[in-house]
Formats: structure tokens, C-alpha cells, sequence
């Protein structure tokens, strides 16, 4: 049966409710439209970063400095793609084919992370992408543990275990190079100055040009503003900067005693809009690789699900 306004309306004050009482959205209660829509944009877009961060650092796998670090960057690599696996299973729990959100990536549609649109130009750039990256997405994923809807709030819990290691594999790796030759110095020192805006720019807008901020914030999809969890971000690295021996990425970087943070800056938000609009250095070749891995594996897809209806039809039969 239809619900009628006032029905409607009740139905979202007992939606509010349950919110505000730090249950657990699952994915056969009822919720409004515009929370489904989204939670599946943001889950989707966050499956779709997952799959398109293996490109940058899957680069650099034939071409890792020894076996011990080839090994560890391919099982960092095999984790992202099982990230992205849960994620779009997670989404597929509201109504959308993992099949229809990939479509809408290829098409511009959705969008995923900015950061994954640079290049990896040296074996530094893999340290700072699992150091920067990987320690900017635990601190937004951290929050997103105890985002209101249950599926992607568990997928997280599993997910920040994981990234938790990704980040320490990174770290290691700058503080070899940070403490080797003055050149290993200098290429891990380039690799901060070029990964260092845009780390801080995955975190989104500022606070005050997030369209969706306000209302995400109160269905508790978000827990953190876009603003502050890019300062917890930057209050803990700097200090790993310090540790690493390194200059700061930016002459902006100082204490701020009022505040009690460090300040960093006016970031480029030309670059970040122009990026996320696909007009970033490596977007076409990103989506390009993607379309085409997509395209070659559609015939393993095919044969899964052929796989799949036959072991089906002989349930039924013997059932
Ligand atoms: N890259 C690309 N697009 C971004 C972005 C970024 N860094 N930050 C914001 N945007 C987009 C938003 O998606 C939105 O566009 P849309 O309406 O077309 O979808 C627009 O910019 C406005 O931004 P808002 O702040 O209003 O958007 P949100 O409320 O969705 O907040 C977010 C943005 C903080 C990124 C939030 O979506 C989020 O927390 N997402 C989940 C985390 C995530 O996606 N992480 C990916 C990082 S990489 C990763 O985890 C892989 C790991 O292995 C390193």
C-alpha cells in the first residue's frame, strides 16, 4: 500500500529516531529515499577508489627493488581489490548491481577518489601512497566504523584492520629511504612534497562547500566533517614527518597555540575541482585501463554465472 503523506512523514521521524539513538540501519528496514541514494553513492565510490588504487601501485609490482617488497606490495594490492569487493557487495545490499555502478563509473557518473589520479613516478611514491593514502583513508574509515548503516559500518571494521598494515608497509618504506643515501633522501622527500596536497584533498571540500555534508552528518552516515578529519590527519603527520627527518611539505605548516593544531594552508581547490571533473593527470588513463580489464574479463563473469544457473538448476531437480 502507498504511504500516504503523513504516513511519510512519521515514517522519517521514526527514521530520525532510530538514528539518533545510534541504531543500525539494515537493509530491509525502511528508510527515505534520498538516505539509500546516499549511502549508495558514497559506499559505490568508495568500492570504485578501492579497484582504481590498484592501478598507481600495481605499477610499480614488476619493478619493486627486491622479492621481500614485491611480496608485500602485492599482497597490499590483492587487499584493495578485496576491499572493493566487499564495498560493492555491501552497496549491492540496496538495490544496485554491482554491474549497474560499475556503468556508471565508465561513464563519468561516479566518481572515485582524487588521490588515485596521479602518477607513481618513482619507488618513493609507493611509500608515501601507503603512509599518506592509505593513513588518510584509516582516519576517514575509522569515523565511517560507526556510520549508521550496518553493512557498510561492518565492512569498514574489517576493512580498517587491513589498511592499518598498508599504512605501516608505507611508512617503512620512507623511513628506509629517509635514512639511506641522499638520494633515496631527496626521492622520498618528493614523494611527500607531491603526495602532500593531495592526500589532504581526499578528504573532500572544505566544510563549507560540501553539499552533502549537513545532511550526512545528521543521518550519521558521516560522523566527522570533511574539515576536521582532515585536521586530525595532518596534526599526526606532521609529527611523522618530524621522525622521518624530512622538511615540511609546505612553508604554510606551523602550530597554531590558539587552535591547538597545526595550521597547513589554503589548499589548490582549482586542482581538486578540475581533478574530480576527470580533468586530472592520470583520469583518462585510469578509466581507459579499467574499461578494458572490465571488457577482457567479461567472458570469466559469463562463465560464473552459466556456473552458477546450472548448479541452481540441479538443486531444483534433485530437490
Ligand atoms: N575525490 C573524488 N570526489 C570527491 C572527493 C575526493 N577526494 N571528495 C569529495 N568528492 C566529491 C563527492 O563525492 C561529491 O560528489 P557527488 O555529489 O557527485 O558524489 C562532491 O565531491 C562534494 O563533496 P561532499 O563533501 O559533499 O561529498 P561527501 O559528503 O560524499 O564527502 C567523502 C566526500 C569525505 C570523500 C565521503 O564520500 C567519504 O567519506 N567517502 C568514503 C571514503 C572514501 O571514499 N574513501 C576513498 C579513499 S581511498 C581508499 O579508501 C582506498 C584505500 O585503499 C587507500
Amino acid at each position: 500500500m502507498p504511504n500516504s503523506e503523513a504516513n511519510l512523514e512519521q515514517l522519517e521521524v521514526d527514521f530520525q529516531a532510530r538514528i539518533d539513538a545510534e541504531e543500525r540501519i539494515e537493509p530491509k528496514d525502511w528508510m527515505p529515499e534520498k538516505y539509500r541514494k546516499t549511502v549508495l553513492r558514497q559506499m559505490s565510490q568508495h568500492a570504485h577508489s578501492e579497484v582504481i588504487g590498484m592501478q598507481p601501485e600495481g605499477n610499480w609490482i614488476t619493478r619493486a627493488p627486491s622479492l621481500h617488497r614485491k611480496i608485500v606490495l602485492l599482497a597490499k594490492v590483492q587487499d584493495e581489490a578485496g576491499h572493493g569487493l566487499y564495498l560493492y557487495s555491501a552497496a549491492e545490499t540496496l538495490g544496485a548491481t554491482r554491474e549497474e555502478l560499475v556503468q556508471l563509473m565508465h561513464e563519468g557518473k561516479a566518481k572515485y577518489s582524487s588521490i588515485f589520479n596521479y602518477p607513481t613516478l618513482t619507488w618513493a611514491d609507493i611509500g608515501a601512497i601507503g603512509w599518506l593514502v592509505d593513513g588518510a583513508a584509516i582516519v576517514n574509515q575509522v569515523a565511517l566504523q560507526r556510520t549508521s548503516y550496518g553493512p557498510y559500518s561492518r565492512s569498514m571494521i574489517r576493512i580498517c584492520k587491513e589498511e592499518s598494515f598498508h599504512q605501516r608497509q608505507g611508512y617503512e618504506i620512507m623511513l628506509k629511504l629517509a635514512n639511506g643515501s641522499p638520494e633515496q633522501k631527496a626521492m622520498a622527500q618528493d614523494a611527500l612534497n607531491r603526495f602532500w596536497e593531495p592526500s589532504l584533498m581526499m578528504f573532500g571540500p572544505t566544510d563549507a562547500d560540501s553539499p552533502n555534508s549537513a545532511q550526512s552528518m545528521k543521518w550519521k552516515i558521516k560522523r566527522k566533517s570533511n574539515d576536521e578529519l582532515r585536521q586530525a590527519f595532518v596534526d599526526q603527520t606532521i609529527k611523522q614527518i618530524e621522525v622521518l627527518g624530512l622538511e615540511m611539505p609546505s612553508k604554510d605548516i606551523k602550530w597554531n597555540e590558539e587552535r591547538g593544531h597545526y595550521d597547513f594552508g589554503e589548499l589548490n581547490w582549482d586542482e581538486f575541482f578540475a581533478v574530480i571533473k576527470g580533468n586530472g593527470p592520470c583520469n583518462r588513463q585510469r578509466l581507459a585501463h579499467h574499461k578494458k580489464a572490465h571488457d577482457e574479463g567479461a567472458w570469466v563473469r559469463e562463465a560464473a554465472r552459466a556456473y552458477e544457473a546450472k548448479k541452481k538448476a540441479r538443486a531444483e531437480k534433485a530437490a
